[in-house]
C-alpha cells in the first residue's frame, strides 16, 4: 500500500443526474442516511490526504452538504457551458502527486481495500472493468471496454455503441489509476466528436493506446463498484450497503431476528448485548445500549439504554430512554424518560419524566397550543391513568395520582390525586324511553 501522501484522489461529482428524474443533484441522494458523495470522499480520504471534489450542478449545494463531514477537501468548480463530460470536470485540476485516482461520485459502494487494487500498478493508466458472465439485455449504463489480451484498447460509451458494441460484456466501472503527466497531456488535446457532445474522460483509453501505452485492466465486483443512475440503481446499493451495515454490527454482537427485514442507517451505533427484531427501523445519529427493540418499531435519532421498546412504538427524534420500557402504539418525541414505564398508546412529546412513574394507556402531553412548544415535567413514582391529557406546560411533582381520565391543567402537586372526571349521571330503563318513537 501507498503512503497516504503518495495518491491524489479526485472525485467527480459536477453531473446533474438527469437519469433520477430530481432536482437534488444525483451526488446529494442518500443511502442509509447519508449522501452518496459522503460515501466516496470518506473512502478516499483513508487512502489520500490530496482529495479533490469536482462541483458544477448546485455547486454550493453539495459543497456546504460535504462541509458537515469533511475537513481538508478540495473544491473545484466545472466549467460545464463549455466543457461538459467526465473530461471536461478535470480541465482545471491540478493533483498534488504524480500518481491520480479518479473516482466517480455516483459509487457510493466502493471501498478503500478495493481501491488499493490500483496502486499495485507502475504502468502510467489502469481502468477498473467489470465483466458481466451473463449478457444483460439492453442498456445498462455502462461505457464497454474492448479488451483483447489482456489490454483495454478503447471504451465505447452506450450512446456512442453499435448493436456490436452492446454485446460486449466488459464494462468500465468508472475508475482509474492515472499519471498525472499522462492526464495533462490528454487534456490538452481532448474534444467532443461523440454523440452527446461530450469531453469523454474514457476517450484516454483510445489516447494511451495511440501513444503506445498498454493500458491494464482490473477486474472489480459489481457489490463495490457499482455506478448509480438511476433509482432503481439507488435502491439496490441501499441493499447493499444496508446489508453491510448489518453484517458489521452481527459481528459485533448484535443479535437480529430476520435481518433482511431491518433498516439501519451509518450514523447508528450499539454497545452492550442488544437485539433487534424484524421490520426494526433505526435512523440518523442513533445510539442502542444494552436494550431490545421489539418487531417494527422506528427509532429516529434518539439514545436507548438499557431499555425496551416496542412492538410498533415510534421513537422520534432527541427521545433519550434509560432503564424505561415503551410498548405497543407509543409515541415519544423530544423527550428524557428515566425508569419509566408507559405499555400502550401514548403520545410523550416535549416531556421530562423521573425514575418509577407509571404511564397508563392513552396518556397524551398536548404539548403544542398552535403556536408554540410547552413542556411537561414528571416527578419520581407518579401514578398516571388511562386516558389523560396534561396541556403543557406543566408540572406534575412526584409522588402524585392522576386518575384516569383526567385533564390536567395546572401544576400538581406532590402526594396530590387529582381527578377530573364528571360526577356519575345514572338513567333506569333510559334506553327503552329514548328510542320509543323510532
Ligand atoms: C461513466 C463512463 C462510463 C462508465 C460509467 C461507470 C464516461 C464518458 N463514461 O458513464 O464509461 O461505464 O461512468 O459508472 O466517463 N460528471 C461530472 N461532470 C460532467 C459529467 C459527469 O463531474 O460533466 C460526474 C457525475 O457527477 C458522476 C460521474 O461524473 O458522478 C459519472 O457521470 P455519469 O454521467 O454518471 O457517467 P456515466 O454515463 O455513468
Ligand atoms: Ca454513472
Amino acid at each position: 500500500m501507498l503512503a497516504k501522501k503518495e495518491l491524489s484522489v479526485v472525485i467527480l461529482a459536477a453531473g446533474k443526474g438527469t437519469r433520477m428524474h430530481s432536482k437534488l443533484p444525483k451526488v446529494l441522494h442518500k443511502i442509509c442516511g447519508k449522501e452518496m458523495l459522503y460515501y466516496s470522499i470518506k473512502q478516499a480520504q483513508s487512502i489520500s490526504d490530496d482529495v479533490c471534489v469536482v462541483l458544477g450542478f448546485e455547486a454550493e449545494l453539495v459543497q456546504s452538504s460535504m462541509e458537515k463531514y469533511f475537513k481538508d477537501i478540495r473544491y473545484l468548480t466545472q466549467d460545464l457551458a463549455n466543457y461538459p463530460g467526465t473530461a471536461g470536470a478535470l480541465k482545471n485540476y491540478r493533483p498534488k502527486y504524480k500518481k491520480v485516482l479518479v473516482l466517480n461520485g455516483d459509487m457510493p459502494l466502493v471501498q478503500t481495500e478495493k481501491l488499493e487494487l490500483f496502486l499495485h500498478f507502475d504502468t502510467p493508466i489502469v481502468m477498473s472493468v467489470l465483466h458481466f458472465l451473463h449478457h444483460r439485455e439492453g442498456k445498462c449504463g455502462y461505457g464497454r471496454a474492448v479488451i483483447k489480451n489482456n489490454e483495454v484498447l478503447e471504451v465505447i460509451e452506450e450512446k456512442d455503441a453499435n448493436e456490436e458494441i452492446l454485446k460486449i460484456q466488459t464494462m468500465n466501472a468508472g475508475v482509474y489509476c492515472i499519471d498525472s503527466n499522462l492526464l495533462e497531456n490528454f487534456l490538452a488535446q481532448m474534444h467532443n466528436n461523440n454523440a452527446q457532445k461530450e469531453y469523454y474522460l474514457t476517450d484516454i483509453i483510445a489516447y494511451s493506446k495511440n501513444n503506445g501505452l498498454k493500458i491494464s485492466p482490473v477486474f472489480v465486483d459489481e457489490e463495490s463498484y457499482k455506478g448509480v443512475n438511476t433509482r432503481l440503481d439507488l435502491a439496490k446499493s441501499e441493499e447493499i450497503m444496508c446489508r453491510r451495515i448489518r453484517n458489521r454490527w452481527l459481528r459485533e454482537g448484535v443479535s437480529m431476528q430476520l435481518p433482511e427485514s431491518i433498516y439501519i442507517e451509518e450514523g447508528v451505533s450499539f454497545s452492550g448485548e442488544c437485539m433487534l427484531e424484524n421490520g426494526v427501523r433505526l435512523t440518523g445519529n442513533t445510539q442502542i445500549i444494552h436494550s431490545h427493540i421489539k418487531a417494527h418499531s422506528v427509532i429516529e435519532d434518539s439514545i436507548v439504554e438499557f431499555s425496551d421498546v416496542g412492538p410498533l412504538a415510534h421513537l422520534r427524534p432527541k427521545s433519550e430512554l434509560k432503564n424505561t420500557h415503551i410498548g405497543n402504539f407509543v409515541e415519544v418525541k423530544a423527550s428524557k424518560l428515566d425508569g419509566v414505564k408507559a405499555g400502550h398508546l401514548s403520545y410523550i412529546g416535549d416531556c421530562e419524566a423521573q425514575e418509577g412513574t407509571n404511564i397508563g394507556a392513552g396518556f397524551i402531553t398536548c404539548n403544542y397550543d398552535g403556536k408554540r412548544k410547552h413542556k411537561t415535567f414528571i416527578g419520581k413514582n407518579v401514578f398516571i391513568g388511562s386516558d389523560t391529557q396534561a396541556v403543557a406546560p406543566v408540572t406534575l411533582e412526584s409522588e402524585c395520582i392522576i386518575g384516569a381520565g383526567t385533564t390536567i391543567t395546572k401544576d400538581v402537586k406532590k402526594g396530590q390525586l387529582l381527578l377530573t372526571r364528571a360526577d356519575e349521571k345514572r338513567l333506569d330503563n333510559f334506553y327503552e324511553i329514548f328510542f320509543k318513537d323510532k
